[in-house]
């Protein structure tokens, strides 16, 4: 007998069973649905809707189930449809009729909000962790190499010389916005929804904020129709779990690139590199594409999470338990690249010399020979020009601007001296650039002091 069966005739098909039942996967909720069923029976008996005996009967009954639980002791009924009724059916099974009141005042509507509300709030602070551990590594990056010269890309064309400790920091910067975005999901994903019942509360004097409390909410859902209807925070959390992975992918595709043999930037340690079955000499750096690739999923949550919300009339519909898994997913999937792509960077090697080399070529020091000429008080429009020539020069003469002498120099314009070699060399060009938020060595450190300050009070 269903614990809903009172109005039927007849049992439900096999089929429907199994199709409407959520525990496969909504099982995970199972200490919160417990820890919130405990909140709810104790503001029951503190308001004398259920006596304060059978209240503290009930909490007990719960506190075993959870321990039995725990210690792989249950199993759940796909029957009795979702965690919240094979709870209530197995507290009826341990401590009888008393269990049955259980579900005063409330309906399933929003006890599954409020579970699912409690369990991204924890995860949020997990994954928060993970972040700030990714973040400490890069910053420990940064910090080894503010005079790791390497070129700087843009159309992934050599463009300026910038170091690593710049180009890993502006991954520090993502993931800032990141946290932040996280941290706001949490504010708005801490609403206490028990006590809208199905979608228009109860006649039972609920004390919802009593409930807040026990709970450890910050406020209380305003509006009953609402909080049963909104799955808001689901999708915001996964919008930022997806923002994040996109964060990830790139620094992934930019750690592909590197590992190539015509970049060589850095090396993965062989506990976080693969083989190949056939080709002996292969190093495949699969972590970060399978990073990249999960990215994929996690769009696909997101997607699908805003697409079955997106033509629901309120309140309640059965289409909104399809919340849980992709919710789930994207919290998995980024639970499970977190730790993984920071110990993987936590053991690169970095290879200086071949990104010192890298910045020496493609003339990423043009802009600073043209700046030469200006503060000689040539128009920058006329040495842009005019470099332009001296690249065009060494293209087709097979040489790099450092490598030009001085008289080559004079053929183009009688203005170059002997500092243009010091004005053009790659520590010039980046420790010259030394506006905020530039690469110069010393702006980097500043830099890297504000950013331990953000971690330290965080
Ligand atoms: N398993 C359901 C879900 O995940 C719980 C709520 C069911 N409510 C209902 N009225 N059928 O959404």
């Amino acid at each position: 007998m269903k614990l809903w069966g009172g109005r039927f005739e007849k049992n439900t098909n096999i089929m429907v069973d199994d199709f409407n039942s959520s525990i496969r996967f909504d099982k995970r909720l199972y200490k919160q649905d417990i820890t919130g069923s405990m909140a709810h029976v104790t503001m029951l008996g503190k308001q004398n809707i259920i006596k304060k005996n059978e209240a503290d009967i009930i909490k007990k009954g719960l506190e075993e189930l959870l321990a039995d639980i725990e210690n792989n002791k249950i199993a759940f009924d796909i029957k009795a449809e979702d965690i919240h009724m094979n709870i209530e059916k197995l507290l009826i099974e341990r401590i009888g009729e008393v269990a049955k009141k259980l579900h005063t005042g409330r309906s399933r509507n929003d006890q599954v909000t409020l579970d699912m509300r409690m369990y991204v709030k924890e995860e949020i602070i997990e994954i928060k962790k993970m972040i700030i551990e990714l973040m400490n590594t890069l910053l420990d990056i940064a910090k080894n190499n503010t005079s790791t010269i390497m070129p700087g890309y843009t159309h992934l064309q050599k463009a300026q010389p910038i170091t690593f400790a710049h180009h890993v920091m502006a991954y520090f910067e993502m993931l800032k916005r990141d946290l932040d975005r996280l941290m706001d999901t949490y504010k708005r994903t801490d609403s206490l929804p028990l006590g809208a019942g199905a979608l228009a509360t109860t006649t039972y004097p609920l004390d919802r904020e009593y409930v807040a409390e026990l709970l450890d909410f910050d406020k209380i859902c305003l509006n009953s129709i609402d909080a049963v209807s909104d799955r808001d925070y689901c999708i915001e959390l996964t919008n930022t779990l997806a923002m994040l992975m996109m964060h990830l992918s790139r620094f992934s595709e930019e750690i592909i690139l590197w590992c190539s043999n015509e970049f060589q930037f850095i090396e993965l340690d062989d506990a976080y590199s693969t083989g190949s079955s056939i080709m002996p000499q292969k190093k495949n750096p699969d972590i970060a594409e399978l990073v990249r690739g999960k990215t994929g999923r996690v769009y696909g949550s997101l997607i699908g999470l805003l697409t079955t919300m997106k033509s629901l009339p309120l309140a309640y519909n059965k289409d909104m338990q399809e919340d849980k898994e992709a919710t789930f997913d994207a919290i998995d999937t980024v639970k499970m690249c977190l730790p993984i792509f920071t110990d993987m960077l936590k053991t690169i090697k970095i290879n200086a010399k071949k990104m010192y080399q890298g910045a020496g070529g493609g003339f990423t020091n043009a802009t600073d020979a043209a700046d030469y000429l200006v503060k000689k008080d040539i128009p920058f429009r006329d040495a842009h020009a005019i470099i332009g020539k001296l690249v065009l020069y060494c293209v087709n003469n097979n040489k790099s601007l450092e490598d030009m002498t001085l008289d080559e120099y004079k053929n183009v314009s009688p203005i170059f001296e002997n500092d243009i070699y010091e004005a053009i060399s790659l520590e010039t060009c980046v420790n010259k650039r030394n506006v905020i938020g530039g690469p110069s060595k010393d702006m980097m450190e500043k830099v890297i002091i504000i950013n331990e300050e953000y971690l330290a009070n965080i």
